[in-house]
């Protein structure tokens, strides 16, 4: 292994060993999926398992939910360790920051600031922007040199970054965050004539020999797990 090239464990049985052991470090890394495909709970999964390692972790979400959201929906998965939130995982809700009273402008510096103020404040090693495609409605023509500007301070700041972004009828996974991510992962909730199935490909990932097609996921009180080889 080339003791240059740090790795992170994702906490997702399976997916680790598609990726010559973990996401390269430090990292910006696009989770693609189209709604109730996963996206959350692997970056949940991802930030405990972080946890679970001593590392810090920063959730920030564009969504408003109530900031109680996290113990919620949390609360029914067995990997979740409740003292971790809170403390050694933060949980940051941007959204009062996409509201009319920052005017368009305005809105790009301001939500770097407060990105950059949080990370700071934290110096976490892994962080999620759940999600980063409705920043696009924020910051219209702005939105992707924002892209370009975050997925650079955040490598700076090193950390491995989960963006997670909506898959459409048409595009498996949003172009605009796709150019500047290391890596995109994508989950797929796929209808067969048996009823749906899950699948998650690796469809690229910066300086790793990476395993290719779609493989089978579960879901269940454990979160998601990789059968891997089974397509
Ligand atoms: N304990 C469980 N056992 C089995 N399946 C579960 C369990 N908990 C959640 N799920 C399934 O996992 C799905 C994943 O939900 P999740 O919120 O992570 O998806 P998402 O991609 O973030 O969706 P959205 O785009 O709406 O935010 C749920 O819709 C549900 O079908
Ligand atoms: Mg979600």
């Amino acid at each position: 292994m080339d003791e240059d090239f740090v790795r992170i464990g994702t906490g997702i049985p399976g997916l680790d060993d598609m990726v010559e052991g973990g996401l390269p470090f430090p990292s910006t890394m696009l989770l693609a999926g189209n709604t109730g495909s996963g996206k959350t709970t692997f970056c949940l999964q991802f930030l405990f398992e972080g946890a679970k390692r001593g590392e810090k972790g920063l959730y920030l979400t564009t969504l408003s939910e109530p900031t109680n959201w996290m113990l919620r929906f949390t609360s029914r998965f067995s990997f979740v360790d409740k003292d971790a939130i809170g403390k050694s995982i933060a949980y940051f809700d941007l959204g009062p920051y996409f509201k009319s009273k920052y005017p368009p402008e305005d809105r790009y510096e301001t939500l770097k600031r407060v990105i950059e103020d949080k990370i700071v404040e934290h110096m976490p090693q892994r962080i999620v922007i759940d999600p980063i495609t409705s920043m696009e409605n924020i910051l219209k023509d702005s939105y992707r040199e924002f892209l370009f500007d975050l997925s650079q301070s955040l490598k700076n700041w090193q950390a491995v970054t989960l963006m997670t972004g909506e898959s459409t009828p048409t595009h498996s996974y949003p172009m605009e965050p796709a150019y500047t991510a290391d890596g995109i992962i994508i989950l797929y909730h796929l209808e067969h004539s048996d009823g749906r199935r899950r699948y998650l490909e690796v469809l690229k990932m910066r300086g790793t020999d990476h395993m290719t097609g779609k493989h089978m996921v579960d879901i269940s009180k454990d979160g998601l797990s990789v059968q891997v080889g089974f397509k």
